[in-house]
């Protein structure tokens, strides 16, 4: 047996370039196995949110291959329905911008349309609804606009809408970006909550002193699109060279000219 068996997804010399620009992500191969939490880290630009899009499938590579569940996706696979929507029922995507991801009328349809998507049946959609809501605690938000609402609110909504489709694998660009710390800490247990049910969590961010508290493994990427690192998080984080050289603290980090 090998270890590639709880292997969710596994990428290998994959690059990616936007239509007529340069690429932004430049050979890379990593895998991840079901149950880790990990997080994507660089300075902005280094292609995080465009890697978490590819594992998303919203986005597919132009060179290299991309594994998803032990199955070599390609770009074919996104044009047949019953796929896109088995991976998508299986992968959640909480983008960094709530407001690119809400566009119902209601918080409640907001929170169906996936349901609805996949044909579920209107009782277990209104119980799904309230179970989430409850877990959440967004229920009186629930026929509200979403567009009415505060970040943290958005961020819970958006949410609800992908974890009501019980997902196996999280992904959520920069999480915590822009919200209140009291709405930090929830998110913060939350997901650790959730990996301990067994889920696979994968973010990124630039920040620090989040990474510890939500992942154990990190994959640190330089200025020029490539992996400079891919270890654990305890280890990365007192790398400092290293995270000055790929531009993540500055000159003075870790010196008493700190500020
Ligand atoms: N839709 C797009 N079209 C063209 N270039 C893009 C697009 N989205 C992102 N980029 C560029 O790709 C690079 C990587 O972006 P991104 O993946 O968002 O990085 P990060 O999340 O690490 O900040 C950046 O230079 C960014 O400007
Ligand atoms: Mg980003």
């Amino acid at each position: 047996m090998n270890d590639g068996n709880r292997a969710v997804f596994e990428l290998n010399h994959l690059s990616f370039s936007y239509p007529g620009n340069q690429p932004v992500l430049k050979d890379i191969s990593f895998s991840i196995q079901a149950g880790e939490r990990v997080c994507i880290l660089g300075a902005n630009g280094c292609g995080k949110s465009t890697l978490l899009k590819i594992l998303a499938g919203l986005l597919s590579p132009q060179e290299g291959k991309f594994r998803a569940f032990h199955h070599a996706v390609t770009r074919k696979d996104w044009n047949d329905d019953a796929f896109s929507c088995k991976y998508h029922r299986k992968v959640g995507f909480i983008f960094q911008n709530s407001d690119v991801q809400l566009f119902c009328s209601t918080v409640r349809d907001e929170i169906a349309f996936g349901l609805l998507q996949q044909k579920t049946e209107p009782e277990q959609i209104k119980s799904r609804i309230r179970d989430i809501s409850a877990l959440l605690d967004i229920g009186s938000l629930l026929e509200k606009a979403p567009f009415k609402l505060s970040g943290g609110e958005k961020k819970k909504v958006a949410l609800a809408s992908v974890l009501v489709m019980n997902p196996d694998v999280l992904i959520l660009d920069e999480p915590t970006n822009g919200l209140d710390p009291r709405t930090q800490v929830w998110l913060v247990r939350l997901l650790n909550s959730l990996c301990k049910a067994g889920k696979t969590l994968i973010t990124s961010t630039h920040n620090l002193e989040l990474v510890s508290k939500i992942s154990s493994r990190g994959i640190l990427f330089s200025e020029d699109h490539k992996i400079a690192a891919d270890s654990s998080v305890s280890d990365l984080i007192q790398d400092i060279d290293l995270l000055k050289a790929v531009n993540l603290v500055d000159e003075d980090y870790g010196t008493e000219n700190k500020i």
